[in-house]
């Protein structure tokens, strides 16, 4: 079966290509960088060609505010067409657990209206709403710096390992559309501030992570639970401590393009 997946040379899209191809199927792997753009159209109709199933884990280069809505909306947008006019049977894309509770930041309001697009679009589909993936946490300390110290909440949260999302990804994108949302997390519920401290400390980092009351995650407020997948999630198996001994973990920081869509997208919210 032929499957699209935008945004396939990124964290979740490389990992999600290589276990399709595994399974026998024609993964393609659009992005900028082979030539399909999805905010321009540039390449999109000839890449959906003939495809049975698309599946988007792209994200925007920019996460201030109104750029990442508008990266969001165009490239949702420009996609469902393509994909009509090529009949794709499915379209899945990749969320995040909480979306619908954390309006306050720029860049949920921009995962709210991607996933409007697709409930509202004739293409069948699937959402796929996942907690913060481990490889996340270092960057979460650089971007959530007061002074010298590291300032999180000390919410819940139940995060989990890139290579599992792309596992539940993949088990989705092959499955029939459910015209609904999924959730996906990681087998273990922890608090951010010690999560983020045992993290830091895997990598011999001396920072000082302090439990915030006041801390936001990317621009919004958490209540106890707001980043916690329901009772129906499907959890990854790879537990914390499990992924610190593998090489994922050894790279101690989070892509720099990350940092700096953080950092844009915090100063805009302060
Ligand atoms: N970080 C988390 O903890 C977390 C948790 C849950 C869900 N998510 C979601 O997971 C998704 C993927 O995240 P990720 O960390 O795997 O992303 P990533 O590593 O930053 O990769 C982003 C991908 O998007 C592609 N892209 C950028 N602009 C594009 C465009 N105009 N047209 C087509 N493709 C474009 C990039 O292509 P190039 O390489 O060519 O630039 C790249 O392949 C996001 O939608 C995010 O909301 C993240």
């Amino acid at each position: 079966m032929k499957i699209v997946v935008i945004g396939g040379t990124g964290l979740i899209g490389s990992k999600l290509v290589n276990k399709l191809r595994e399974h026998g199927h024609e993964a393609v792997a659009a992005s900028p960088n082979s030539g399909v753009n999805t905010v321009t159209g540039e390449g999109l109709a000839e890449a959906v060609k003939s495809a049975s199933v698309v599946v988007d884990v792209s994200n925007s280069p920019s996460w201030e505010d109104a750029a990442v809505l508008k990266f969001f909306e165009t490239s949702t947008r420009n996609l469902l067409t393509s994909e009509a006019a090529a009949g794709v049977g499915h379209h899945v894309a990749l969320s995040v657990v909480g979306t619908d509770r954390l309006s306050e930041s720029g860049y949920f309001r921009a995962k709210i209206a991607q996933e409007k697009l697709i409930k509202e679009s004739s293409i069948p589909y699937t959402i796929v709403q996942a907690t913060q993936f481990f490889e996340f946490l270092k960057g979460l300390a650089d971007i959530s710096m007061v002074g010298d110290k590291v300032h999180v909440p000390h919410a819940l949260f139940q995060p989990m390992a890139a290579d599992d999302v792309a596992t539940a990804v993949g088990r989705v994108a092959v499955d029939a559309p459910i015209n609904g949302a999924v959730e996906i997390g990681g087998p273990e519920q922890f608090r951010i501030d010690e999560l983020v401290k045992r993290r830091l400390a895997s990598l011999k980092d001396p920072r000082e992570v302090i439990a915030d009351p006041n801390a936001l995650y990317s621009g919004a407020k958490l209540s106890e639970r707001t980043l916690v997948p329901g009772n129906d999630a499907r959890l990854g198996e790879t537990r914390f401590e499990t992924w610190l001994t593998q090489p994922a973990a050894q790279i101690p920081s989070a892509p720099q393009s990350t940092v700096n869509k953080e950092k844009e997208s915090q100063k805009k919210a302060s």
